[in-house]
């Protein structure tokens, strides 16, 4: 078999890879080591940025994303009893954020791949890439029983953080840069109406909850927890007291219903530098990984792969390596920025279990000065929102 591009992993970055590449007329097969079922069922990220939103549109994969996406102008930030409202639109010259899962963007990208009848290989095993730093890559997998070999001009690794293709790059090669936070979230789906009609991030004394949502029907509710947090010791009356008490208003109601899904996500910092080694390019969580509080992981995966596209794009056409050569730098850039803002959004609004009340303090001045201060608030809101120019 041979192709042009190998993608390893048909996740948000994987799969819009090779939906833009296809769109300039370049070959990819994208190898998925998981059920075309879990992917799309893998409940993730809900928040995409203004600029994801426009790229999804344009590479012709937004049509029920634009039709059922829940535009948000604001977002809520609550602490020491009070709710405030971000305006993020006001703050940002009109930029929106929209909710619209993750889930949903992997079932549209999937399914407008395989309608092409473009390769895209699910269950796939013992996934192997080779000579990266020679012309000619490729990849050993099995599927179907079978062992093949691909070979590329170009491999994408796009399989996550726990992929093969960055462990597959030699010691000394890259450098890694990373936190540990000691917590994690406790996610749930539940069956009812969102109690709010935009995002809120509560900062609590018994620690973290945000209130998010999924449609006009469905929410999508998280709290704080520990990393290893045992979910049999989280009945759905445990989960609701709790979301109760942390995000619990005068005057407001946290409507409850059936818990459909649940989860928990530990929490890291992570950036491996350069995203590149030969012919082999990271993208997405297998390059970088963010806190969730922000909403930034979904975000720089897709805006990797629209800078690696354009780059593969203009090497096709032109023989030249400059923007390839430029990719690492030009993605890392933008990922510094979103690291640092889920590490600020992390700290400001956790429960730190061994920080003391000088730690409390400085959290609830922060939190003060964003919700009253216009520099401070447009500061949140356009990074919130993704900075056009990192
Ligand atoms: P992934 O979505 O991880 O996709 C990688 C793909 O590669 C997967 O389909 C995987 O099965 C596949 N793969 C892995 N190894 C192999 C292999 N050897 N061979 C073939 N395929 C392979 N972000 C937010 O903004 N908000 C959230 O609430 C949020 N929640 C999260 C919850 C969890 C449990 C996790 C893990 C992440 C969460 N994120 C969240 C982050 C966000 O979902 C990720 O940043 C986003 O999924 C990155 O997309 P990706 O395509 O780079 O990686
Ligand atoms: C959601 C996830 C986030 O990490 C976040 O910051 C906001 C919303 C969500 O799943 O809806």
């Amino acid at each position: 078999m041979r192709t042009q591009v190998g993608i390893v992993g048909a996740g948000p970055a994987g799969l819009t890879l090779a939906q833009l590449l296809h769109r300039q007329g370049i070959e990819s097969v994208v190898l998925e080591n998981r059920s075309r079922e879990y992917v799309e069922h893998r409940v993730r990220a809900g928040v995409l940025e203004q600029g994801t939103v426009d790229l999804l549109v344009e590479a012709g994969i937004g049509e029920r994303l634009q039709r059922e996406g829940l535009v948000h102008h604001g977002i809520g930030i609550q602490f020491d009893g009070e709710r405030h409202r971000i305006p993020l639109s006001e703050l940002t010259d009109g930029r929106t954020i929209v909710v619209y899962g993750q889930t949903e963007v992997v079932r549209d990208l999937v399914r407008a791949r395989l309608a092409e009848g473009l390769p895209l290989l699910f269950e796939v095993a013992d996934v192997r890439v080779h000579d990266l730093d020679t012309d000619r890559p490729g990849i050993r997998f099995t599927h179907d029983g079978a062992e093949h070999a691909l070979a590329c001009d170009v491999v994408a690794g796009c399989d996550g953080y726990h992929g093969v293709c960055r462990p597959s790059i030699p010691a000394g090669v890259i450098s890694e840069f990373s936190r540990e936070y000691p917590f994690g979230w406790l996610g749930i789906l539940a069956d009812v109406a969102p109690s709010n009609d935009e995002v809120v991030y509560a900062h609590n004394e018994r620690g973290f909850a945000l209130l998010s949502m999924r449609s006009l029907e469905l929410s999508r509710l998280y709290v704080q927890c520990r990393p290893d947090e045992d979910l049999a010791e989280w009945p759905d009356d445990r989960i609701w007291e709790e979301l109760q008490l942390r995000l619990g208003l005068e005057g407001w109601t946290l409507h409850e219903g059936p818990v459909l899904e649940r989860g928990v996500t530990g929490m890291r910092s992570y950036v491996a530098e350069p995203m590149r080694y030969g012919r082999l390019f990271l993208a997405g969580d297998a390059a970088h990984i963010v806190p969730p509080t922000g909403a930034k992981g979904l975000n720089l995966a897709i805006h990797d792969v629209r800078v690696l596209a354009e780059a593969i794009v203009a090497w096709y056409r032109t023989g030249s390596t400059t923007l390839l050569d430029a990719y690492s730098d030009a993605c890392l850039r933008r990922v510094w920025r979103a690291e640092h803002f889920s590490w600020w959004m992390t700290s400001m609004l956790h429960r730190l279990e061994h920080d003391d009340d000088f730690g409390l303090k400085l959290q609830l001045s922060q939190l003060r000065y964003v919700t009253s201060s216009h520099a401070a608030a447009v500061s949140l809101a356009e990074n919130y929102v993704g900075l056009e120019r990192v």
